[in-house]
């Protein structure tokens, strides 16, 4: 051993670090660690997160363990494996009619959260104005104000989560770039229709806003709903980063694998950006998702896997005395617990993961003002026995 380099004293913490003005002063802990902590504490079915605790399917963890096996261990090119780009481009030709070229369009990224980041920083600069549609999914409003921009909030319907056109028309100035928006719906799990598409084409037709369209649920639709993606309307797709992720398709949300399509003028930017903050996506797991997705069967059979678990769920929650909001789409479910408690959302979500045993989150997380409307989230991406017991301990309520 080189004795130089060791220390005989023992480890000291480090002296004060220098002052740090906060780029995000408004970030906290997330409800989401607070809940999932709160749930460990008590014991408690963590219906709260949004993930699955069962495993992806065996052949496409062997088909990423035979891809690191075989040598595929080196830093990729960096936009992605060239298979999985064209795997990708495929499947959405086949799906949503729209042809990406794999070269130039395509770009494989570390989950769909760096996907909008690196499309908001590309494409927003301080004193541009970005629309987001709340309730949303907590990342949208810091990557816009790490991008300097404003974040511009349109809410959605009340308890319905639908698009209100005319208020989302008002909320255009000359400063706007982009709108986000979210189709299936987390947390609302509303599916946005062909119609409300098209209101939205509508909409931007006569700007060059951009729209950054956050999909990762596309796969999670029910009733026979079709997905309508920005890439299947012209008028959106010229305009839009379609943003998706495996680890939700798949069951493999710690992987953090994504993709994002976009026009080439418009992906040549977010490459620039991807270049130097994440430059490559973990090699094996490209190759592994590239030979998996040969086979359409297990995205095109998600929507029935999701389906009946969700009829399974609610059939659950009518035994209880918690009333079920519509779920079109996504693993989410929303309840309305007003015939149990008076209490506000976060208040209840509390009491329910100590008392009652369920972790839930509340709907007010979603929401800049916190406003309450008496919902709770709760996600049936969850093997039958844990729905079972988590609706065995509601059942009490
Ligand atoms: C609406 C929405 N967008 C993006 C993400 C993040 O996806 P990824 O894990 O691929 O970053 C989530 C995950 O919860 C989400 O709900």
């Amino acid at each position: 051993m080189n004795s130089a380099l060791v220390d005989a004293s023992p480890a000291r913490p480090c002296a004060t670090p220098p002052a740090l003005p906060s780029r995000l002063p408004n970030v906290g802990t997330t409800i989401f660690t607070t809940m999932s902590a709160l749930a460990q504490k008590h014991g408690a079915v963590n219906l709260g997160q949004g993930f699955p605790d069962f495993a992806g399917d065996p052949a496409l963890l062997e088909h990423v363990a035979a891809a690191m096996r075989s040598g595929h261990n080196q830093y990729p090119p960096m936009a992605g494996v060239p298979a999985l780009r064209q795997a990708v481009a495929q499947k959405i030709a086949r799906l949503y009619g729209r042809q990406y070229d794999p070269d130039t369009e395509v770009t494989i990224t570390a989950g769909a959260t760096q996907g909008i980041l690196t499309a908001v920083l590309c494409a927003v600069r301080p004193g541009d104005e970005v629309i987001v549609l709340e309730p949303c999914y907590d990342s949208y409003a810091p990557a816009i104000e790490l991008a300097g921009g404003t974040v511009v909030r349109v809410a959605l319907t009340p308890r319905h989560f639908r698009p209100d056109f005319a208020a989302i028309a008002v909320a255009f100035t000359p400063r706007t770039r982009a709108i986000i928006v979210n189709t299936p719906h987390n947390p609302g799990a509303v599916v946005w229709t062909r119609a409300e598409m098209q209101a939205l084409a509508d909409l931007l037709a006569p700007t060059e806003v951009l729209l950054i369209a956050d999909e990762v649920y596309e796969h999670m639709v029910f009733d026979g709903q079709p997905h309508v993606s920005a890439a299947c309307l012209p008028e959106l797709a010229r305009r839009a980063f379609v943003i998706s992720s495996f680890g939700k398709t798949f069951h493999v949300t710690g992987w953090k694998v994504g993709h994002v399509t976009a026009p080439a003028a418009l992906m040549a930017e977010f490459r620039k950006v991807h270049q130097f903050n994440v430059f490559t996506v973990h090699t094996p797991t490209q190759h592994g998702l590239a030979q998996y997705l040969a086979n359409p069967e297990p995205y095109l059979t998600l929507p029935a896997f999701y389906q009946r678990k969700r009829d399974h769920f609610r059939a659950g929650l009518q035994r209880t005395r918690l009333k079920a909001m519509p779920s079109e789409g996504t693993y989410f479910q929303s309840v309305d617990y007003s015939a149990v408690s008076a209490l506000g959302e976060a208040d209840f979500c509390r009491w329910l993961t100590e008392t009652v045993g369920v972790a839930a989150i509340p709907l007010s997380a979603f929401y800049e003002d916190g406003r309450e409307q008496g919902l709770v989230r709760l996600c049936f991406a969850k093997r039958d026995e844990t729905l079972d017991e988590g609706l065995a301990r509601l059942a009490r309520l």
